[in-house]
């Protein structure tokens, strides 16, 4: 189903970890919308092969900055000199999988600056031009895998955890300006790496059985609940956290 947000067309769009997966789809939405899209990633090639797709659908064409969202000095540099930015999309995330007795302190801080530190200083780095345009709407990409309590990846659900407070939290500051913050929490999205690495047969015929809608959640399915939030449909929706799972939780 194809929505149409006429106040995203030529609103500025900054997107972390949108060269592939979930991030992709969010990319050729906003493209698709007509908003001006700046995204950052560090996977060059499939950030050209998402531009060229993009290109091909003839919808407005993004920008790309390669960028590592562990270097918060350049990714605050493109954020102060492509924005002011009417939205943020924190995406750029890593679900490796680790067992207990593999954390080291150093893997412990690696995965907490991969999935939550940027979220913060992306949010930081977007506040004034936000103040500036008298608003704007913070989406933060969590999961359910912390409510869920999946085993498997503690620190990623840790960090999954962490970003349902920042958003609370962010929103109860920045809500004076006009500023929403909210987090979209998918469930299991078949994304080209969910697929290649763990969503085999079995395992997506097991979550289809716990879901409440017998079907296979698809990146689309997280984008459309992004647009919504980056419009003013949303309006009047901050501090809450929105679940894409098909009813698994
Ligand atoms: N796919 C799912 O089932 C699922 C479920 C719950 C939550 N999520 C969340 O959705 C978001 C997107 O996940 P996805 O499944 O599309 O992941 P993905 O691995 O398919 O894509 C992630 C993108 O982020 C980029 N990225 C990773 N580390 C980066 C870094 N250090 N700097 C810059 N870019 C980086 C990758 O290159 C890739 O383009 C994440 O926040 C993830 O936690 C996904």
């Amino acid at each position: 189903m194809k929505v149409k947000y006429f106040d995203l067309i030529n609103k500025k769009i900054f997107i972390s970890g949108g060269a592939d997966g979930i991030g992709s789809s969010i990319v050729e939405h906003f493209c698709e919308q007509g908003a001006e899209v700046i995204f950052i990633d560090i996977n060059k090639k499939k950030a050209k092969e998402l531009i060229k797709n993009i290109k091909k659908k003839k919808f407005k064409l993004p920008k790309f900055f390669k960028c590592n969202v562990l270097n918060i000095k350049k990714l605050q540099k493109i954020i102060h000199e492509y924005g002011p930015f009417d939205t943020l999309v924190n995406n750029a995330g890593n679900d490796q999988r680790h067992s207990i007795n593999e954390i080291t302190q150093k893997y412990f801080k690696n995965r907490f600056d991969t999935n939550l530190k940027h979220y913060f200083f992306s949010a930081k780095a977007v506040k004034k031009g936000m103040i500036k345009n008298n608003g704007g709407s913070i989406i933060n990409l969590s999961s359910i895998c912390w409510i869920r309590g999946a085993p498997g990846f503690i620190l990623y659900s840790s960090a999954k955890s962490a970003i349902f407070g920042l958003t609370r939290s962010l929103a109860r500051e920045l809500g004076k300006y006009n500023i929403r913050v909210n987090s979209v929490s998918p469930g299991s999205i078949a994304t080209e790496r969910q697929v290649k690495l763990w969503l085999k047969p079995k395992l997506k015929k097991e979550i289809k059985s716990l879901q409440s809608l017998n079907k296979q959640l698809m990146p689309k399915d997280v984008s459309n609940m992004v647009l919504y939030l980056a419009s003013d449909a949303s309006s009047g929706c901050t501090k809450q956290n929105f679940i894409v799972d098909a009813g698994i939780t």
